[in-house]
């Protein structure tokens, strides 16, 4: 029997580590399974918890109003020692590139714990975009005794970096197994407001999400003004946008957009409601990892908000367009797909590079055969 303690603390880890907590939970004369929240997000953590019927062992609930990166830094750093000193496991599970991500990896560092990491290698080569997401995988990477690479260029630039090439495992992203799991359950209560929305007759729904760091500022406000452009010239346009949480995203999304009759501003939702509405949408804007990752699954092109994305296979393959951060290419890209069928209809038959909903099975099977 092997001690696995898996450390998440946003929404996006959550989601895409709950594939694989939930199967090695259904080996338990394997595995004894242990999940810490450090809670650097408290809400929107919860929704996803609950929605894969999880319950955190420890729960840190380090979250503050603005928390700054250090504040993260220093209280999952501390949070973790004690937890890892009493439960002694003998692999801590880390995923994606959260500030959580590198300093749980760090906490298992400093009390000798092998570390296994899984979306390991995705690089835009740019220390600041993502920030500070690019140096907190890279370091995880540094810090990571198995990479579950998403991906064969995932780990390609591992290999570039110097790790061992038997340490490298691609598996496939399991938030398509995440996506997969959702779908399956087709019992999906949006509220009521929402589901009006959804059912107005001839419209066109766009769906947009917007939160990193980078993008604070003119970026966001660029984004805004899009979106008000698009939903002016387009009046079978019917914009859905979940707002994230962050103070510095909701002032200036509220700010701007409020008040729009075919701008529906709404808090961020649970997931498998999010998958849904991803569903019904017609396109979707997005400067979100996980996002351009599931929209091709389901047949929606993504316009990345972002002049940078450590996931090329997706604007490779066609299925994601890189558009950047200037108004009126925003506006052009989107009125592009409005007008243009048959452009839009090549993009929405792509297939999805990202994974086939193995990856947990794959990264299991993997601890099974090799450590245990
Ligand atoms: C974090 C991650 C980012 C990831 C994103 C996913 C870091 C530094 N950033 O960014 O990599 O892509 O999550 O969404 O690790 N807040 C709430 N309730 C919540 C969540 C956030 O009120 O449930 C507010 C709080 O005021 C908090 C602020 O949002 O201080 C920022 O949260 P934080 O986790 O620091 O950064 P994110 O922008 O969410
Ligand atoms: N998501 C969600 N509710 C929302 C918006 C997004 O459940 O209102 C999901 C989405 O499907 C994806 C994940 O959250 O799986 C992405 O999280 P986020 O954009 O916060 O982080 P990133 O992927 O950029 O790190």
């Amino acid at each position: 029997m092997i001690k696995i303690m898996f450390i998440c603390g946003t929404r996006p880890e959550a989601i895409k580590m709950a594939p694989v907590i939930k199967k090695m939970m259904d080996h338990t004369d394997e595995f004894k399974v242990l999940l810490i929240a450090t809670a650097q997000h408290r809400e929107m953590l919860d929704q996803v918890l609950e929605i894969f019927e999880l319950k955190a062992d420890y729960d840190l609930n380090i979250m503050t109003y603005k928390q700054s990166l250090s504040d993260i830094t220093i209280a999952v750093l501390r949070g973790l020692e004690r937890i890892i000193e009493k439960e002694s496991p003998d692999y801590i599970f880390v995923q994606g590139d959260t500030t959580t991500t590198f300093t749980g990896a760090l906490a298992a560092f400093y009390h000798k714990i092998p570390v296994a990491h899984i979306e390991a290698g995705l690089r835009t080569y740019d220390n600041y975009q993502p920030f500070p997401e690019e140096i907190n995988r890279t370091l995880t990477s540094v810090l990571a005794d198995i990479h579950f690479a998403p991906t064969e260029w995932a780990k390609k630039n591992l290999i570039k970096e110097g790790i061992q090439e038997d340490k490298i495992f691609v598996t496939g992203n399991t938030v398509i197994d995440s996506l997969f799991m959702v779908l399956k359950k087709r019992k999906t209560i949006l509220n009521r407001k929402l589901q009006d929305v959804l059912n107005k007759e001839n419209s066109n729904i766009i769906l947009i999400t917007a939160h990193r760091r980078e993008n604070f500022g003119e970026p966001l406000k660029n984004i805004c003004n899009a979106v008000i452009e698009i939903a002016n010239k387009f009046n079978n346009v019917q914009v859905v946008y979940p707002v994230h949480r962050n103070p510095n995203v909701r002032n200036t999304v509220f700010n701007l957009l409020e008040n729009h009759s075919r701008i529906h501003l709404i808090d961020p939702l649970d997931y498998e409601s999010f998958v849904h509405i991803m569903n019904r949408s017609y396109i979707i804007l997005t400067d979100s990892g996980g996002v351009q990752e599931e929209a091709p699954s389901l047949g929606k092109p993504v316009l990345v908000l972002r002049n940078t994305t450590e996931r090329p296979e997706g604007v490779k393959a066609g299925t994601v367009k890189l558009v950047g951060l200037d108004k009126d290419t925003i506006v052009n890209n989107v009125a592009k797909l409005l007008i243009n069928k048959k452009y839009y209809n090549s993009i929405s038959q792509i297939t999805n590079p990202y994974g086939d909903g193995k990856a947990s099975d794959r990264i299991v099977n993997h601890i099974k055969n090799v450590i245990i």
